[in-house]
């Protein structure tokens, strides 16, 4: 990527921190849209003691947005508690960028660690996460230790999560990440990025309410396609995947496949998921369909492939990088071992 020379430094101001809060996540950048971001970082204020033995970490999201960001330029920051960090303001136009898509960062901490070093090795301009960051997102004891083991890279780059059903629609979600709803959008140069919520069992308690979070995301979804119709590419972020070559999980997600046919028509480059721990590549009408759930999660076998729909299913932890230029992005699947599983290229058409 050709970045702008200019290195602003943005000293960040938020509420003092008291002498007892310690940071136990971050810093990181999310929210970043055009020329605006949000930098947060999440502190612990002390415990809520439980019986004789237990503390609960009681836990405040802090955040700074800002705006006025030029496309392309590298921008540094220091937090009030002297936390530091930086990130690449997405470009404006079609340009070079390198992304990172994984996913299932649950469970086996070990391996998610190995991931988040591989991940970090190649400084990728954003990390889009397909769901599923912690075992129990309503557990708050889960997230430092999430943000203990992705910090590194996180403080680096630019966090674009999808929500996981084990984030169980938590509010901790919404609060760390400065999501305002569970389904958003972002540009970065030439591509199209949305992200949806496709966990509806815990959207809401009433099966009408349900139904009706489903309309509205859809037709948010037609509306945010058709307006992207001018980028160079365009892809979808869903947890459950609408495709799987795990047998025992076919069928599963109905509601994510009836969106294929809104997927074909609004020219969908690709669709990430996650939800089932391997990786996976089919192809339909064009539309290319990633399962990318191996960041950690106990993995499942892919023991279903799809007659005429899938290229490659392998059940291994890995990350799927994103190299893009103008006019053509280049997938690469690399597992844990530095093994690349696959590679294809989607151009501009
Ligand atoms: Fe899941």
């Amino acid at each position: 990527m050709k970045l702008a020379t200019l290195v602003m430094t943005v000293a960040v101001c938020a509420a003092a921190l008291r002498a007892e809060d310690k940071v136990v996540g971050g810093p990181y950048v999310v929210s970043q849209g055009a020329r605006s971001a949000t930098i947060g970082w999440v502190v612990q204020t002390g415990d809520v003691k439980v019986g004789m033995t237990r503390s609960i970490p009681v836990l405040r999201a802090e955040k700074v947005s800002m705006t006025g960001l030029k496309p392309g330029e590298k921008v540094e920051y220091t937090t009030p508690n002297g936390l530091k960090g930086s990130f690449i303001a997405a470009p404006a136009a079609p340009a070079s960028f390198s992304g990172v898509v994984f996913g299932d960062t649950r469970t086996r901490h070990d391996l998610h660690r190995k991931i988040m070093e591989a991940i970090g090795k190649l400084s990728p301009d954003f990390l889009i996460h397909t769901g599923d960051l912690v075992t129990d997102g309503k557990d708050v004891e889960q997230w430092p230790r999430f943000f203990e083991i992705e910090g590194p890279v996180l403080k680096k780059t630019v966090f674009y999560p999808a929500l996981g059903n084990h984030e169980r629609n938590c509010r901790y979600f919404y609060d760390f990440f400065d999501i305002d709803t569970p389904y958003y959008s972002f540009d970065w140069g030439g591509a199209h990025f949305t992200v949806l919520n496709t966990d509806l069992g815990n959207v809401a308690l009433s099966a009408k309410a349900r139904e009706e979070f489903w309309t509205e995301q859809e037709r948010w979804l037609e509306d945010d396609l058709e307006k992207a119709q001018k980028a160079e590419f365009r892809f979808v972020i869903t947890h459950h995947p609408p495709f799987t070559a795990v047998k025992r999980r076919q069928g599963g997600n109905a509601r994510v496949t009836a969106m294929v046919p809104l997927f074909e028509k609004y020219n969908v480059t690709a669709v990430f998921s996650g939800h089932d721990h391997n990786y996976q590549h089919h192809v339909k009408n064009g539309v290319h369909y990633v399962v990318t759930g191996g960041g950690g999660a106990p993995l499942y076998a892919v023991d279903g492939p799809i007659e005429g729909l899938t290229v490659k299913v392998e059940s291994t932890e890995h990350y799927v990088r994103m190299m893009g230029e103008p006019g053509k992005v280049k997938m690469e699947a690399v597992a844990l071992d530095g093994r690349v599983l696959e590679t294809f290229e989607v151009v501009k058409k």
